[in-house]
């Protein structure tokens, strides 16, 4: 069913990649295309899903999965799977209307929350407060093993690096060591920067593959999978320090991180996180599957859960076919 792949597609991730991923097919990998214009964080779904046109190694794979699936899909059009990833392919070709078309056809086959997300992000259908945990898992462990590779090596992804600075400068000179949490830690990137900031080092994740490639980092104390919200609901007063690097972009309503936060930290405490900027007022999905947040929007859901915002930064959170791809980085204070 999976059929042909012309070559090893170049690069993995994005939010149409990830339709095609979900679906089972049994490609290498799954693809994302180099992005053209710059969008402001550092992981896969922030590339746009879109090949440029020069890419005929990835077009080509599209086209024989488009297809395959096409073919599949005669022989059983109630596949919602194969719609899907139909979906996936047309979007990551340019085919929009077509991809729309296939989303809605599988998820009226089945109602999956990987249509319903997708047609979401399209402006078809009902928002969802933060991506759907099947969404992220399904994303994430199809991306562990390729994700230092490609965010570090390739797109110079520094929001780790940057976030646990601003960790660091928010604290002063206060020599104590600090229980940490790294929220969302993903295959571990800031543990490096974080440790030795911390007499305990936390990491916790949705996707037993990243939590699988952190654990191989060595330096975490305890690795989880979990869910970030319900995690640090679960363990009230039990932090000095949160950080989220490229986390809350899975996340549109802040006020329920903002509230497991603020009561996971001790009194003292810094939830330090980046983020994308919305120029809006609220919070808002994007197309490639990733919320982005206004400024006055974080600071009125921070004010709201009992926080106050110690510092807001722009930054160069990784750098896009040459030019830099800019961010926020928020510390927020628990009084
Ligand atoms: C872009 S990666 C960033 C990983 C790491 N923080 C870094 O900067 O390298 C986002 C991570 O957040 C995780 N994630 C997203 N939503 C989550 C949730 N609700 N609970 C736990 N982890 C989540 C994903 O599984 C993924 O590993």
């Amino acid at each position: 069913m999976a059929g042909e792949t012309p070559g090893k597609p170049p690069r993995p991730a994005g939010l149409a990649a990830t339709l095609l991923g979900i679906t089972g097919q049994k490609t290498p990998a799954i693809v994302a295309p180099p992005a053209k214009t710059a969008s402001p964080a550092g992981t896969p779904a922030a590339t746009p899903a879109r090949p440029p046109a020069g890419d005929t190694k990835l077009q080509a794979f599209l086209a024989a999965t488009i297809a395959d699936t096409r073919r599949a899909l005669a022989a059983d059009p109630r596949d919602a799977a194969l719609h899907l990833r139909l979906a996936g392919a047309l979007r990551m070709q340019g085919d929009d209307d077509g991809a729309a078309a296939a989303a809605r056809q599988s998820f009226a086959i089945d109602g999956n929350e990987a249509a319903g997300y997708f047609l979401a992000g399209i402006g078809d259908g009902a928002v969802p407060a933060r991506t759907p945990d099947s969404v992220v898992t399904a994303l994430f462990d199809q991306y562990a093993a390729t994700f230092d590779q490609h965010l570090v090596g390739r797109l110079r992804y520094r929001a780790p690096e940057l976030v646990a600075a601003t960790v660091r400068a928010a604290r002063g000179d206060r020599a104590t060591p600090c229980d940490v949490i790294d929220a969302g830690c993903g295959t571990g990137l800031a543990a490096p920067f974080l440790r030795s900031l911390a007499r305990r080092l936390d990491g916790i994740d949705l996707s037993p593959r990243m939590i699988a490639a952190a654990r191989a980092k060595g330096l975490y104390d305890a690795l989880e999978v979990a869910e970030l919200i319900a995690l640090l609901r679960d363990r009230p007063a039990r932090y000095d320090v949160i950080v989220a690097c490229d986390v809350i972009v899975y996340f549109g309503d802040l006020a329920p991180v903002f509230a497991a936060a603020f009561a996971a930290l001790r009194p003292g405490g810094f939830l330090a996180f980046s983020a994308e900027r919305d120029e809006g007022t609220g919070w808002r999905l994007l197309p490639e599957g990733r919320y982005a947040h206004a400024r006055a929007y974080v600071a009125a859901t921070a004010a709201a859960a009992g926080f106050a915002v110690h510092s807001v930064s722009d930054a160069v959170l990784r750098t896009e076919a040459g030019a830099d791809v800019g961010g926020v980085i928020t510390v927020l204070a628990r009084p």
